[in-house]
């Protein structure tokens, strides 16, 4: 199996960036997991931009996506939504239609109240809209972890739920 696991933060070094790595440095050898983190650097999505040649960066994205079986999300929270820069990212795969009937995993990983679950809604609303298929979603919260500037250690308990999760994506 294959994933594509795209990091929704706007920040270089970014803790949900760090958070798929840590799953994919835990996940065993059956399953290929690409962390992607690239989206911050997107061109602002424009409707007359599809007209044009479309930026290299969101083709080699879509190929990414059509060459996976299945996607997560981890994703922060930005003022009680997801960032710009998902949002942004969904709209480049609006017409396109990567994500229809994708498997997608959609992860929220934030520190504070309310703990990403506008975040998780909204995400889940624009999936929804671009007929992806969600196998299940996954609020964690950072206060719940051992994280550093470096790393991130993932406790028992989120590991069980977060393993549960990916097997859904196979
Ligand atoms: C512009 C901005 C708005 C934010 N708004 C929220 C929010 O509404 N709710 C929340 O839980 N955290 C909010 N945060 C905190 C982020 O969720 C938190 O910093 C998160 O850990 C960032 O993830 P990252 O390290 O992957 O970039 C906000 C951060 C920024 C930069």
């Amino acid at each position: 199996m294959k994933i594509l696991a795209i990091s929704g933060s706007a920040a270089e070094k970014s803790s949900n960036t760090l958070l798929l790595n840590a799953i994919k440095t835990r996940l065993n050898a059956d399953v290929e997991i690409e962390v992607y983190n690239q989206i911050r650097n997107f061109p602002l999505f424009r409707p007359e931009g599809l007209q044009n040649q479309i930026p290299e960066i969101i083709s080699d994205f879509r190929n990414k996506i059509n060459n996976s079986n299945s996607i997560i999300i981890c994703t922060p929270e930005y003022t009680h939504n997801i960032p710009a820069v998902l949002k942004n990212a969904l709209e480049w795969i609006t017409s396109s239609g990567e994500f229809n009937n994708k498997k997608i995993l959609p992860i929220t990983f934030t520190p504070q109240s309310p703990r990403g679950e506008f975040a998780m809604q909204s995400l889940l609303f624009s999936l929804q809209a671009l007929n992806a298929n969600i196998v299940t979603q996954l609020p964690l919260y950072k206060t719940d972890f051992k994280t550093n500037p470096e790393k991130i250690e993932i406790p028992d308990e989120e590991w069980q739920m977060i393993k549960e999760a990916v097997l859904l994506l196979g």
